[in-house]
């Protein structure tokens, strides 16, 4: 039995499920609402590895905020402050992927220890997996908060292994995010790759040790 840490942001939270609040807030054509959601996460990560790289850390609450602005800025739109605080709190109401409490479930009684690791700073991590009723499918959160950087930095990974009390090699990151992947193995975590989109594999950092299309395929692997 392993420590499986899930990343939250595109693994079980969809974070496409913002669109719903940018469409009614901003009143604008889907295309542009599909085109804001897409430039807003892509800075949101973009700005948590220059973050990392410039050590320089701001929460991930702070630099969603930053990567909203600029999405915002980015197609001329330029909704006022409470406007932009109502947006960001959408992320606060991710939608869970439909199999994502049934996964953890399954894994759990399976005798895994089942926890959420993420760049979320653990407020935000809190509320989404409140909101989204995964807190008590969870037997814990760890937050790269807690080392102050971000995935893939290894330092996130081994904090993971230290407070799951386990030899890194004993957990594994379970990620839809090729990157995240490619960083937790080449920081000695075993990996298991949901490759929702049929995606290559990066061609940088470790190869997943496994590779699936959906939650349930997860579970279905680590029995
Ligand atoms: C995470 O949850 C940002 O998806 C990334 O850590």
């Amino acid at each position: 039995m392993v420590g499986l840490c899930f990343d939250m942001y595109g693994t079980l939270c969809d974070t496409s499920s913002v669109r719903d609040r940018l469409g009614a807030e901003l009143g604008v054509a889907e295309r542009l609402v599909a085109a804001v959601d897409e430039t807003w996460r892509r800075k949101q990560l973009q700005y948590s590895y220059q973050s990392a790289q410039m050590d320089e850390y701001e929460p991930f609450w702070e630099l969603t905020a930053r990567a909203l602005d600029y999405a915002l800025a980015a197609y001329d739109l330029d909704p006022d402050a409470s406007t932009r605080d109502r947006l960001r709190s959408a992320y606060d109401h991710l939608d869970p992927f439909p199999e994502a409490a049934a996964t953890l479930d399954r894994l759990s009684d399976a005798g895994h220890e089942v926890v959420v690791l993420s760049n979320g700073n653990p407020e935000m991590l809190d509320r989404l997996a409140s909101n989204a009723g995964l807190s008590e499918h969870l037997d814990g959160i760890v937050s790269a908060d807690g080392v102050r950087t971000f995935k893939p930095d290894p330092a996130v990974y081994g904090h993971a292994a230290e407070t799951l009390d386990r030899p890194i090699g004993e957990c594994r990151l379970v990620s839809a995010n090729a990157w995240d992947v490619a960083g937790a193995g080449t920081a000695g975590m075993a990996t298991t790759w949901i490759n929702r989109h049929r995606d290559p594999s990066e061609t940088i950092g470790a190869t997943p040790d496994t590779q699936v299309s959906t939650l349930p395929a997860v579970a279905d692997g680590l029995r």
